[in-house]
């Protein structure tokens, strides 16, 4: 385990931004956490679980133990004659276990091919892409209660999985370390092709000639098309989440929104892309000091030089007026602000 004091943590968040963590801890293995977490001098400290940092915005200096896990491995724990379990420890690339699944052929998360970040996030805000969320294929995860100091197993119903949402993000906001997480993928042959950017492809081919590699490739092209590389660029992804509105609020927009893109989520709500929101209000590719937006996808905020987290939360704050002000909608943000 390696300690260090008043670390720069610039490399560490995709938005790039120049903060220090008056500890940084790097851990080989989970269990370390109870060791760091009991020494007297970290005792009192708020400790913070960082992963590759793609959607975490740091505002100030962070005044306690900022930890990395960087245990690695993936493996097949248990397999029948329709599924197979694959274990992968936090520290993975989420993308490096997509491709390991695709490679395999083992189906369920190549929709979610390229999501930057590491396993042990993945569940934080139950990651999701092209008609799939991570709650789709996850089975378990083990890790640390911080509060209580033990292991712990939770399944899937105990996240509590939502849009991104889980019980980490709630009751257990900062009081967790996931460990290692279990996902069931199955053997046979079985996509979600139904996102709309999935049809042109879907109708050149026959259902039965796809293959797993053609779809996580097809999302790649995809994604790459859009979204801005945050090695080139900084961003955390899609800044705010998709609001959802009841049948009244949507009915409302309809009759002044002619245009009004949307997706009908059940009986009594509807999801309103923001992306279509905030250029609306004229922001989409908008530049503001060392601030913009994406000139390709409105949602993504990014960093075009050196700002800082105030200068970029400051930024979105205008969004969410201009936005409210416009639909009477209050969008919140994805990304953890700290
Ligand atoms: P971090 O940003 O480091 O952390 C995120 C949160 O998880 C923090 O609260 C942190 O404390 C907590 N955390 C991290 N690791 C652990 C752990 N082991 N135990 C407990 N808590 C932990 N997200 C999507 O859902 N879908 C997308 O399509 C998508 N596209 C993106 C595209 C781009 C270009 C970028 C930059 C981001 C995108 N994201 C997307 C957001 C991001 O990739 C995911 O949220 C990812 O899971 C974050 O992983 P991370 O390791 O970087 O987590
Ligand atoms: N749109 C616009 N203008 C824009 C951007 C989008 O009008 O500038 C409209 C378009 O009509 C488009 C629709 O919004 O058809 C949806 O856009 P897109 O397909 O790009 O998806 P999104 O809703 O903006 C969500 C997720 C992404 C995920 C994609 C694909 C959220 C907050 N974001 O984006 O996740 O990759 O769908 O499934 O749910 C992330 O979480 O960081 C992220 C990138």
């Amino acid at each position: 385990m390696i300690v260090k004091e008043n670390f720069s943590l610039k490399k560490f968040n995709t938005f790039k931004v120049e903060v220090n963590a008056r500890f940084y801890a790097e851990l080989e293995s989970a269990e370390q956490i109870l060791e760091l977490t009991s020494q007297k001098e970290f005792q009192k400290l708020p400790v913070l679980i960082l992963g590759e940092g793609s959607n975490i915005l740091f505002t100030k200096n962070y005044n306690g133990i900022v930890v990395r896990l960087i245990s690695k491995g993936i493996k097949v724990v248990d397999e029948n004659a329709e599924f197979v379990f694959v274990n992968a420890q936090a520290g993975e690339s989420w993308d490096d276990l997509v491709t390991y699944c695709v490679d395999k052929e083992y189906y369920g998360i190549e929709n979610l091919s390229l999501i930057p970040g590491t396993v042990g996030a993945a569940p934080i805000q139950n990651i999701g892409a092209y008609g799939v969320e991570l709650k789709d294929a996850f089975v378990s995860l083990e890790g640390y209660d911080l509060d209580k100091q033990r292991k712990v197993c939770f399944s899937n119903n105990q996240c509590a999985f939502g849009y991104r949402n889980s019980i980490f993000k709630n009751a257990l906001k900062n009081k967790f370390l996931i460990a290692n997480v279990t996902l069931k993928l199955k053997k046979e042959k079985s996509f979600n092709l139904n996102y709309r950017a999935f049809q042109e492809f879907v109708q050149k081919k026959k259902s039965t000639e796809i293959t797993i590699k053609e779809v996580s490739d097809l999302v790649k092209r995809i994604r790459m098309s859009k979204l801005p590389d945050p090695s080139k660029l900084g961003n955390a992804g899609s800044f705010f989440k998709n609001p959802e509105v009841d049948n009244k609020k949507f009915s409302e927009l309809k009759k002044y929104f002619s245009d009004l893109v949307f997706f009908k989520v059940d009986e009594h709500s509807y999801k309103i892309p923001a992306g279509w929101l905030i250029e609306k209000c004229g922001f989409k590719g908008k530049k503001s000091g060392n601030v913009g937006t994406y000139n390709k996808q409105a949602l993504v905020i990014v960093n075009l030089g050196s700002a800082d987290g105030i200068e970029i939360v400051n930024f979105a704050e205008q969004i969410i007026q201009a936005v409210h002000t416009k639909f009477g909608i209050k969008l919140t943000p994805e990304v953890n602000i700290i």
